[in-house]
């Protein structure tokens, strides 16, 4: 069966005083049906600029420079803002980190529920309104009926999380991509709402794209994992492929600054010395070099990204440069 959603050779380019800095570049990967897809990495390596370009969400002054990004066979790229409409918030929707932006502050819940069913299902008022009732105790909402009638600030961090994901969930999408959909929320929330999404993900069989900084989540709920370093993926493999046998230095150095993977207080992923080097989009190697320990003139001067095991990818050349098969290879 074809991905539900094919991303191919996304290069995103913002404009900065008049000059494009490339962001993003050779950025691919594929969502399968009903999968969940985590994206990790640094702050700043590309992800949320990546989830909004697909969507058609990007700011005035970034760009989409090449690639496409097909949902269900159909380019979303070349799309006209009013076609992009029919899918976004129908098929395919977005659960955004500042829950506050994204809630309209002089509604109440229930009206922008009930406005999105309407739109998007075409329920009469009434029918909207119980399928409102029914979806905020669907994602577990304390008292639905009065949550209806209350305007976001009334409402906790965990409980405008889950009205933003009911609302996400209220056209019953096909995919949602949700950029660190927790970070704002305290642990034992978090958790309850990512156990929410996976679960949600069983009974609306809905494919999921899940940005985060939390390995603990992506260790627990995640199918696939894609690696981002300096706008690029830099690894892609099953989740447990990732864990077991990491191939990218980088992924290797990101997976070793987690304490415990499992243990509540250390989850997120921790920076690793060094920093990301500045235009790095003018570099023709690799971009981990002046931060790995393996680096050669090779790794310098030029990128691979290759399979090294069916569905894991690696942008890197390491066997090559020690003159070995990888060793997790
Ligand atoms: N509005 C903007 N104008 C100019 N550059 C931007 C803008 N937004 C993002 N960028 C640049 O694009 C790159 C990717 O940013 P992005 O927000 O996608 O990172 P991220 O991986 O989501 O980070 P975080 O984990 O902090 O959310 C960064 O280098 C950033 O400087
Ligand atoms: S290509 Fe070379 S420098 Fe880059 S991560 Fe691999 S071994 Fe390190
Ligand atoms: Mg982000």
């Amino acid at each position: 069966m074809a991905p539900l959603l094919q991303v191919e050779n996304l290069e995103i380019v913002f404009m900065e005083d008049k000059t494009p800095t490339v962001v993003t570049d050779q950025v691919s990967f594929t969502v399968e049906q009903g999968e969940i897809l985590s994206i990790v990495g640094e702050s700043g390596c590309g992800k949320s600029v990546t989830a909004l370009s697909i969507l058609g969400l990007l700011p005035p002054n970034a760009k989409v420079n090449k690639g496409s990004v097909l949902f269900e066979g159909n380019d979303l790229l070349k799309m006209t803002e009013k076609e992009l409409d029919q899918i976004r918030g129908n098929e395919l929707t977005m659960v955004f980190q500042d829950v506050m932006n994204s809630l309209n502050p002089v509604f109440t819940i229930g009206n922008q529920l009930v406005e999105t069913i309407r739109i998007h299902m075409g329920y009469d008022k009434k029918k909207a309104k119980a399928y409102a009732q029914e979806l905020l105790d669907k994602v577990g909402m304390p008292d639905p009926k009065a949550v209806l009638a209350k305007f976001p600030h009334m409402l906790s961090g965990g409980m405008r999380q889950r009205a933003m994901i009911a609302m996400a969930l209220a056209c019953r999408p096909k995919l949602i991509i949700a950029d660190e959909p927790t970070t704002a929320l305290d642990v034992t929330i978090q958790l309850q709402i990512m156990k929410l999404l996976a679960q949600l993900r069983e009974e609306f069989q809905m494919s999921i794209v899940l940005i985060t900084h939390d390995i603990g989540v992506v260790a627990e709920l995640a199918d696939r994992v894609i690696v981002m370093y300096a706008g690029q993926c830099v690894e892609e493999a099953p989740v447990h492929q990732l864990f077991d046998r990491p191939s990218h230095p980088y992924t290797q150095a990101l997976l070793k600054s987690v304490p415990g993977i499992y243990d509540e207080k250390n989850r997120k992923l921790e920076s690793i010395p060094g920093t990301v080097p500045e235009k790095y989009h003018t570099m023709e190697g690799c971009r981990f070099a002046d931060r790995c320990p393996y680096a050669t003139d090779l790794c310098r001067n030029k990128q691979v990204y290759r399979e090294v095991k069916p569905g894991h990818f690696v942008r890197c050349h390491l066997g090559k440069v020690r003159g070995e098969e990888l060793s997790n290879g």
